[in-house]
Protein backbone atom coordinates (compact mmCIF):
# COMPACT_ATOMS: atom_id res chain seq x y z
CA UNK A 1 0.00 0.00 0.00
CA UNK A 2 1.07 3.14 -0.54
CA UNK A 3 2.26 5.60 2.13
CA UNK A 4 0.60 8.42 0.78
CA UNK A 5 -3.04 9.75 0.85
CA UNK A 6 -2.95 12.34 -2.07
CA UNK A 7 0.41 10.92 -4.37
CA UNK A 8 0.88 7.99 -6.39
CA UNK A 9 4.99 7.25 -6.29
CA UNK A 10 6.43 5.22 -8.80
CA UNK A 11 9.83 4.53 -9.63
CA UNK A 12 11.01 3.86 -13.12
CA UNK A 13 14.79 2.82 -13.84
CA UNK A 14 16.35 6.03 -14.12
CA UNK A 15 13.38 8.64 -13.05
CA UNK A 16 10.73 9.17 -10.33
CA UNK A 17 6.74 9.96 -11.15
CA UNK A 18 4.60 11.40 -8.96
CA UNK A 19 0.83 11.95 -9.92
CA UNK A 20 -1.34 14.28 -7.70
CA UNK A 21 -4.51 12.37 -6.79
CA UNK A 22 -7.55 13.92 -5.91
CA UNK A 23 -9.28 13.26 -9.33
CA UNK A 24 -12.36 14.61 -7.57
CA UNK A 25 -11.59 18.09 -6.95
CA UNK A 26 -9.36 18.14 -10.19
CA UNK A 27 -6.58 17.57 -7.79
CA UNK A 28 -6.86 20.81 -5.85
CA UNK A 29 -3.54 21.16 -3.75
CA UNK A 30 -4.44 20.83 -0.08
CA UNK A 31 -2.39 20.34 3.07
CA UNK A 32 -1.90 17.33 2.74
CA UNK A 33 -0.53 17.54 -1.26
CA UNK A 34 1.72 19.96 0.31
CA UNK A 35 3.35 18.04 3.16
CA UNK A 36 3.38 14.59 1.28
CA UNK A 37 4.81 16.51 -1.64
CA UNK A 38 7.55 17.56 0.30
CA UNK A 39 8.25 14.17 1.91
CA UNK A 40 8.42 12.59 -1.35
CA UNK A 41 10.73 15.57 -2.89
CA UNK A 42 12.89 14.87 -0.13
CA UNK A 43 13.24 11.54 -0.35
CA UNK A 44 13.33 11.37 -4.37
CA UNK A 45 16.06 14.18 -4.35
CA UNK A 46 18.82 11.67 -2.67
CA UNK A 47 17.57 8.82 -4.58
CA UNK A 48 21.11 7.41 -6.11
CA UNK A 49 19.00 5.82 -8.82
CA UNK A 50 17.21 8.35 -10.30
CA UNK A 51 18.18 11.62 -12.57
CA UNK A 52 14.44 13.06 -12.88
CA UNK A 53 11.11 13.42 -12.28
CA UNK A 54 7.54 13.50 -13.53
CA UNK A 55 5.12 15.11 -12.26
CA UNK A 56 1.25 14.92 -13.28
CA UNK A 57 -2.11 15.23 -11.87
CA UNK A 58 -4.80 11.76 -11.67
CA UNK A 59 -7.77 11.54 -14.18
CA UNK A 60 -8.24 13.09 -17.65
CA UNK A 61 -9.79 16.38 -16.41
CA UNK A 62 -7.23 18.13 -14.59
CA UNK A 63 -3.52 18.63 -13.83
CA UNK A 64 -4.11 20.46 -10.91
CA UNK A 65 -6.96 23.16 -10.71
CA UNK A 66 -5.34 25.65 -8.24
CA UNK A 67 -4.89 25.55 -4.50
CA UNK A 68 -8.02 24.13 -2.57
CA UNK A 69 -10.17 26.74 -2.36
CA UNK A 70 -12.15 25.63 0.74
CA UNK A 71 -8.34 26.10 2.33
CA UNK A 72 -7.50 29.53 0.94
CA UNK A 73 -10.83 30.34 2.15
CA UNK A 74 -9.70 29.70 6.15
CA UNK A 75 -6.35 30.99 5.58
CA UNK A 76 -5.15 33.99 7.07
CA UNK A 77 -2.63 36.68 6.96
CA UNK A 78 -0.08 34.31 8.78
CA UNK A 79 -0.87 31.53 6.35
CA UNK A 80 0.20 34.05 3.49
CA UNK A 81 3.39 34.81 5.28
CA UNK A 82 4.01 31.09 5.37
CA UNK A 83 4.33 31.11 2.23
CA UNK A 84 3.13 27.25 2.17
CA UNK A 85 3.12 26.78 -1.71
CA UNK A 86 5.74 28.97 -2.51
CA UNK A 87 8.33 27.21 -0.49
CA UNK A 88 6.74 24.01 -2.32
CA UNK A 89 6.94 24.79 -5.31
CA UNK A 90 10.77 26.19 -4.83
CA UNK A 91 11.73 22.54 -3.77
CA UNK A 92 10.65 21.66 -7.36
CA UNK A 93 12.82 23.99 -9.01
CA UNK A 94 15.56 23.16 -6.36
CA UNK A 95 15.07 19.90 -7.38
CA UNK A 96 18.56 18.29 -8.07
CA UNK A 97 17.45 16.79 -11.56
CA UNK A 98 15.35 17.83 -14.51
CA UNK A 99 11.27 18.33 -13.29
CA UNK A 100 9.05 17.80 -16.32
CA UNK A 101 5.10 18.51 -15.59
CA UNK A 102 3.13 16.13 -17.84
CA UNK A 103 -0.20 18.76 -18.21
CA UNK A 104 -3.88 17.44 -19.28
CA UNK A 105 -6.66 19.46 -18.73
CA UNK A 106 -6.89 22.53 -16.42
CA UNK A 107 -3.40 23.68 -15.02
CA UNK A 108 -4.93 26.89 -13.84
CA UNK A 109 -4.04 29.41 -10.14
CA UNK A 110 -1.79 27.00 -8.01
CA UNK A 111 -1.36 24.15 -10.63
CA UNK A 112 -0.05 26.62 -13.60
CA UNK A 113 2.51 28.14 -10.62
CA UNK A 114 3.44 23.87 -9.99
CA UNK A 115 4.09 23.63 -13.37
CA UNK A 116 6.11 26.93 -14.09
CA UNK A 117 8.61 25.34 -11.41
CA UNK A 118 9.68 22.37 -13.12
CA UNK A 119 12.09 23.08 -15.89
CA UNK A 120 9.72 21.15 -18.87
CA UNK A 121 6.21 21.68 -19.49
CA UNK A 122 4.05 18.66 -22.08
CA UNK A 123 1.14 19.90 -23.03
CA UNK A 124 -2.20 17.70 -24.05
CA UNK A 125 -4.31 18.99 -26.79
CA UNK A 126 -6.97 19.25 -23.87
CA UNK A 127 -4.38 21.75 -21.69
CA UNK A 128 -5.85 24.94 -19.96
CA UNK A 129 -3.82 27.19 -18.12
CA UNK A 130 -4.11 30.33 -16.39
CA UNK A 131 -3.42 32.68 -13.09
CA UNK A 132 -7.11 33.45 -12.26
CA UNK A 133 -6.03 34.28 -8.83
CA UNK A 134 -7.65 37.50 -8.89
CA UNK A 135 -11.17 36.46 -9.48
CA UNK A 136 -10.85 34.95 -5.91
CA UNK A 137 -9.33 38.27 -4.50
CA UNK A 138 -5.88 36.82 -4.46
CA UNK A 139 -2.62 36.81 -6.16
CA UNK A 140 -0.11 33.98 -7.81
CA UNK A 141 2.11 33.92 -4.37
CA UNK A 142 3.50 30.74 -5.13
CA UNK A 143 6.02 32.45 -6.95
CA UNK A 144 4.12 33.26 -10.08
CA UNK A 145 4.59 36.69 -10.31
CA UNK A 146 8.44 36.21 -10.79
CA UNK A 147 8.40 32.57 -12.73
CA UNK A 148 6.02 33.18 -15.58
CA UNK A 149 7.19 36.61 -17.00
CA UNK A 150 10.33 35.06 -16.93
CA UNK A 151 8.88 32.33 -19.67
CA UNK A 152 6.53 33.77 -21.21
CA UNK A 153 7.73 37.34 -20.95
CA UNK A 154 6.09 40.31 -18.77
CA UNK A 155 3.52 41.80 -20.99
CA UNK A 156 2.24 38.73 -21.56
CA UNK A 157 1.80 37.54 -17.84
CA UNK A 158 0.27 40.63 -16.99
CA UNK A 159 -2.09 40.34 -19.57
CA UNK A 160 -2.93 36.75 -17.96
CA UNK A 161 -2.78 38.49 -14.32
CA UNK A 162 -4.98 40.96 -14.59
CA UNK A 163 -7.59 39.14 -16.60
CA UNK A 164 -7.37 35.61 -15.55
CA UNK A 165 -7.74 34.66 -18.70
CA UNK A 166 -7.68 30.49 -19.31
CA UNK A 167 -5.66 29.71 -22.36
CA UNK A 168 -5.50 26.91 -24.41
CA UNK A 169 -2.81 24.45 -25.81
CA UNK A 170 -1.99 26.09 -28.73
CA UNK A 171 -1.94 29.40 -27.68
CA UNK A 172 0.32 28.16 -24.65
CA UNK A 173 3.02 26.87 -26.90
CA UNK A 174 2.78 29.70 -29.02
CA UNK A 175 3.79 31.61 -25.72
CA UNK A 176 6.49 29.24 -25.14
CA UNK A 177 4.53 28.16 -21.51
CA UNK A 178 4.32 24.63 -22.95
CA UNK A 179 7.42 22.70 -24.45
CA UNK A 180 5.19 20.79 -26.99
CA UNK A 181 1.12 19.52 -27.46
CA UNK A 182 0.92 15.69 -27.88
CA UNK A 183 -2.45 13.80 -27.84
CA UNK A 184 -3.65 13.43 -24.43
CA UNK A 185 -3.02 9.91 -24.47
CA UNK A 186 0.63 10.01 -25.01
CA UNK A 187 1.40 13.47 -22.94
CA UNK A 188 2.64 11.05 -20.02
CA UNK A 189 4.64 9.03 -22.91
CA UNK A 190 5.60 12.15 -24.43
CA UNK A 191 7.05 13.14 -20.75
CA UNK A 192 8.81 9.62 -20.56
CA UNK A 193 10.56 10.03 -23.98
CA UNK A 194 12.43 13.26 -23.13
CA UNK A 195 13.30 11.51 -19.32
CA UNK A 196 15.60 8.47 -21.69
CA UNK A 197 16.80 10.81 -23.39
CA UNK A 198 17.85 13.17 -20.55
CA UNK A 199 18.78 9.63 -18.64
CA UNK A 200 21.51 9.22 -21.27
CA UNK A 201 23.31 12.43 -20.84
CA UNK A 202 26.56 12.11 -18.19
CA UNK A 203 24.77 13.07 -14.85
CA UNK A 204 26.86 15.77 -13.66
CA UNK A 205 26.41 17.68 -16.93
CA UNK A 206 22.58 17.53 -16.29
CA UNK A 207 22.67 18.31 -12.47
CA UNK A 208 25.43 21.22 -12.65
CA UNK A 209 23.57 22.18 -16.25
CA UNK A 210 20.81 22.53 -13.48
CA UNK A 211 22.24 24.37 -11.00
CA UNK A 212 23.62 27.08 -13.44
CA UNK A 213 20.43 27.65 -15.22
CA UNK A 214 19.03 27.86 -11.70
CA UNK A 215 20.89 30.59 -10.57
CA UNK A 216 20.94 32.61 -13.95
CA UNK A 217 17.09 33.11 -13.59
CA UNK A 218 16.54 33.55 -9.62
CA UNK A 219 15.81 37.12 -8.86
CA UNK A 220 18.25 38.95 -7.00
CA UNK A 221 16.25 40.22 -4.32
CA UNK A 222 13.98 38.34 -2.09
CA UNK A 223 10.15 38.57 -4.39
CA UNK A 224 9.33 35.37 -2.65
CA UNK A 225 9.04 37.91 0.52
CA UNK A 226 7.36 40.36 -1.40
CA UNK A 227 4.68 38.30 -2.83
CA UNK A 228 3.58 36.66 0.55
CA UNK A 229 3.20 40.32 2.33
CA UNK A 230 1.40 41.37 -0.24
CA UNK A 231 -1.16 37.64 -0.39
CA UNK A 232 -1.46 38.59 3.60
CA UNK A 233 -2.94 41.59 3.34
CA UNK A 234 -5.24 40.30 0.61
CA UNK A 235 -6.11 37.35 2.49
CA UNK A 236 -7.97 39.15 4.97
CA UNK A 237 -9.95 41.34 2.66
CA UNK A 238 -13.77 40.75 2.70
CA UNK A 239 -13.84 40.65 -1.16
CA UNK A 240 -11.41 37.34 -1.27
CA UNK A 241 -14.00 35.86 1.74
CA UNK A 242 -16.62 36.78 -0.47
CA UNK A 243 -15.75 35.39 -3.75
CA UNK A 244 -14.16 32.35 -2.58
CA UNK A 245 -17.53 31.48 -0.44
CA UNK A 246 -19.00 32.29 -3.63
CA UNK A 247 -17.18 29.50 -5.40
CA UNK A 248 -17.54 26.88 -2.53
CA UNK A 249 -21.51 28.05 -2.20
CA UNK A 250 -21.71 27.24 -6.32
CA UNK A 251 -20.31 24.05 -6.01
CA UNK A 252 -22.95 22.69 -2.62
CA UNK A 253 -25.89 24.44 -5.17
CA UNK A 254 -24.99 21.87 -8.10
N1 LIG B 1 -10.24 24.00 -5.01
C1 LIG B 1 -11.18 23.20 -4.49
N2 LIG B 1 -12.05 22.49 -5.25
C2 LIG B 1 -11.94 22.62 -6.58
C3 LIG B 1 -10.98 23.45 -7.20
C4 LIG B 1 -10.09 24.16 -6.35
N3 LIG B 1 -9.13 24.93 -6.83
N4 LIG B 1 -11.14 23.37 -8.55
C5 LIG B 1 -12.15 22.52 -8.75
N5 LIG B 1 -12.64 22.07 -7.59
C6 LIG B 1 -13.74 21.12 -7.37
C7 LIG B 1 -15.08 21.74 -7.70
O1 LIG B 1 -15.57 22.48 -6.62
C8 LIG B 1 -15.90 20.50 -7.98
O2 LIG B 1 -16.26 19.87 -6.76
P1 LIG B 1 -17.71 19.14 -6.57
O3 LIG B 1 -17.68 18.02 -7.56
O4 LIG B 1 -17.71 18.73 -5.15
O5 LIG B 1 -18.74 20.15 -6.93
C9 LIG B 1 -14.92 19.57 -8.66
O6 LIG B 1 -13.62 20.04 -8.31
C10 LIG B 1 -15.04 19.59 -10.18
O7 LIG B 1 -14.94 20.94 -10.61
P2 LIG B 1 -16.10 21.71 -11.42
O8 LIG B 1 -15.98 23.16 -11.10
O9 LIG B 1 -17.42 21.04 -11.18
O10 LIG B 1 -15.64 21.39 -12.91
P3 LIG B 1 -15.94 22.28 -14.18
O11 LIG B 1 -15.52 21.44 -15.33
O12 LIG B 1 -17.33 22.82 -14.15
O13 LIG B 1 -14.94 23.53 -14.04
C11 LIG B 1 -12.84 24.60 -13.55
C12 LIG B 1 -13.56 23.31 -14.03
C13 LIG B 1 -11.36 24.26 -13.42
C14 LIG B 1 -13.04 25.72 -14.58
C15 LIG B 1 -13.42 25.04 -12.18
O14 LIG B 1 -13.39 23.92 -11.32
C16 LIG B 1 -12.65 26.15 -11.52
O15 LIG B 1 -12.81 27.29 -11.90
N6 LIG B 1 -11.84 25.81 -10.51
C17 LIG B 1 -11.09 26.79 -9.76
C18 LIG B 1 -9.89 27.26 -10.56
C19 LIG B 1 -9.17 28.35 -9.81
O16 LIG B 1 -9.64 29.43 -9.63
N7 LIG B 1 -7.97 27.99 -9.34
C20 LIG B 1 -7.15 28.93 -8.66
C21 LIG B 1 -7.23 28.73 -7.22
S1 LIG B 1 -6.08 29.80 -6.44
Amino acid sequence: MSKYKTLLVEKKEKWAEITINRPNVLNAINDDVVAELHAALDELKDDPAIMGLIISGAGDKAFVAGADIEALLKRGREDALKGINQKLFQKVEDFPWPVIAAIKGYALGGGCELTLACDIRVGGKTTQMGQPEARLGIIAAAGGTYRLPRIVGTGIAREMFFTGKIIDAEEAYRIGLLNCIVEDGEVIGKAREMMVKISKMAPEAIRLGKKALNKAASPSHDHGKIESEYQAILFESEDKKQRMTRFLEKRNNK
